[in-house]
C-alpha cells in the first residue's frame, strides 16, 4: 500500500513553492510556520521597506502573492486548502491559517495555473511591436474581479498621464537620500533577495518609465517624451486597485495579484509591475482621482506586453532558501 504524505509535508512543500511568489524588490517579507496541521503566514515586517513602502502597502501585496501561490500548489497537489485571512486581531502580523481540505483531483485548469507558477518572472526588457489580445486583457480583469480586486486598463488616452505620475514619483523618491540609501541597499546584490544588477531594465526611454534603480539625487525630472520612438510603445497598462486602503484589502489585492500575473504567462503576455507610483501620497491621489475617476484604491500599476521572440528570458531572480522562509512547529 503506498502510504500518503502527511499534511505537514504537503504544507511545507506548498509554502516552498509559494516563496516563487513575486515582492517588492525582491524582499520576500514573508515567513511561514507549518504545523501538523496547518500553515501560517506572517508578514515579516524586518524586511518591510521602511522609506520605500512605509505603509506596507507592498510588503502586504507581496504577501498576499504568495498566498496565493501556496494556495495553487495545494490545490494542485489535489488539497484545495481553507485560509483563514487575519485570523486573530491580537496579532496583525499572522495574515492567513491555511489548512487542507477535502481532496479533490487538479483539474487542467490549475494544472496549467501550476505550471504558469513555475515559469512566471517578471520581465522589464522592452516589448516586442505587436498589442496584446484585447479579449486576453479583458480577461485579466475578470480574473482580478474573481479573486477579489478589480484591474482598470489604462485607456490610450491615460498613458500620458500615467507617464507623468510615474516620472513625477520617481523624481520626488530619487530626491529622498533615505529612499536612494534603501534602494541601494536592495539592489545589485548577490544574494538570496533583493535585485541582480542583471535583471535591471535597460535605461532607453519608454512610453512609461521603469523604476530608475540608480537615480542621481541631482538628477533633472524625467521629461515626458514627446517625440517617437520610445521602447514599449505597444505595452499596456493597467491599474490592479481595490475598495479599501487598509491590510485586509491590500492581501486580497495581493491575492489578485498573484492570479492576474498566472493568467497573463497562460495568456502568452509578458509582465512587470511599478509600484512607485503608488509609493508617493500626491501620484497616489491622482491615479485614484484621474485615472481610476474616484472608484477605487490603486494598489499597483502592471505594464503587459508580448515578450521579444528573439531575446532569450531574462534571468531568474534568486529565492531565498525555505529553511529561512520556514519553520517547522512540532506539536
Ligand atoms: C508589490 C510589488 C511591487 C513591485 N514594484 C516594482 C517596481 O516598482 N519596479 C519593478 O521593476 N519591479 C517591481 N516589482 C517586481 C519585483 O522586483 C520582482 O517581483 C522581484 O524582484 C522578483 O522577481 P520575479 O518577479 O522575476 O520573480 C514589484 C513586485 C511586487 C510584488
Amino acid at each position: 500500500m503506498v502510504e500518503s504524505a502527511s499534511d505537514e509535508t504537503v504544507l511545507r512543500e506548498a509554502v516552498a513553492l509559494a516563496s516563487l511568489a513575486p515582492s517588492i524588490h525582491n524582499t520576500q517579507p514573508w515567513q511561514w510556520i507549518v504545523h501538523p496541521e496547518q500553515a501560517e503566514l506572517y508578514a515579516d515586517r524586518e524586511r518591510q521597506l521602511t522609506a520605500t513602502d512605509p505603509d506596507g502597502r507592498s510588503l502586504m501585496l507581496s504577501c498576499g502573492v504568495a498566498l496565493q501561490h501556496a494556495q495553487v500548489a495545494l490545490a494542485a497537489a489535489g488539497h484545495p486548502p481553507e485560509v483563514e485571512r487575519l485570523p486573530d486581531p491580537g496579532q496583525p502580523d499572522l495574515l492567513a491559517r491555511i489548512r487542507l481540505g477535502t481532496p479533490a483531483p487538479a483539474g487542467p485548469d490549475l494544472v496549467r495555473e501550476y505550471q504558469s507558477m513555475l515559469i512566471r518572472h517578471t520581465d522589464r526588457r522592452p516589448f516586442a511591436p505587436q498589442y496584446p489580445p484585447q479579449d486576453a486583457l479583458d480577461e485579466l480583469t475578470s480574473v482580478a474581479e474573481d479573486a477579489g480586486a478589480h484591474l482598470h486598463l489604462v485607456r490610450p488616452d491615460q498613458v500620458t498621464l500615467v507617464n507623468l505620475l510615474v516620472s513625477r514619483a520617481g523624481g520626488i523618491e530619487g530626491d529622498d537620500p533615505e529612499y536612494r540609501a534603501e534602494l541601494a541597499a536592495w539592489t545589485h546584490r548577490d544574494s538570496a533577495d533583493g535585485l541582480p544588477p542583471d535583471v535591471l531594465p535597460s535605461d532607453e526611454p519608454r512610453r512609461v518609465p521603469i523604476r530608475d534603480f540608480t537615480p542621481d539625487d541631482d538628477a533633472e525630472p524625467t521629461e515626458v517624451p514627446d517625440a517617437p520612438p520610445v521602447a514599449d510603445e505597444y505595452a499596456r497598462y493597467a491599474v490592479l486597485h481595490g475598495d479599501r486602503d487598509d491590510e485586509p484589502h491590500w492581501l486580497r489585492g495581493g491575492e489578485a495579484l498573484g492570479a492576474v500575473l498566472l493568467a497573463a504567462v497562460r495568456l502568452g503576455l509578458a509582465t512587470s509591475p511599478f509600484s512607485d507610483p503608488v509609493e508617493v501620497m500626491a501620484t497616489r491621489e491622482k491615479l485614484a482621482r484621474d485615472i481610476l475617476a474616484g472608484l477605487g484604491h490603486p494598489y499597483l500599476v502592471l505594464r503587459f506586453g508580448v515578450a521579444s521572440p528573439e531575446a532569450p528570458p531574462p534571468p531568474r531572480t534568486p529565492r531565498r532558501p525555505a529553511d529561512e522562509t520556514t519553520r517547522v512547529e512540532p506539536e
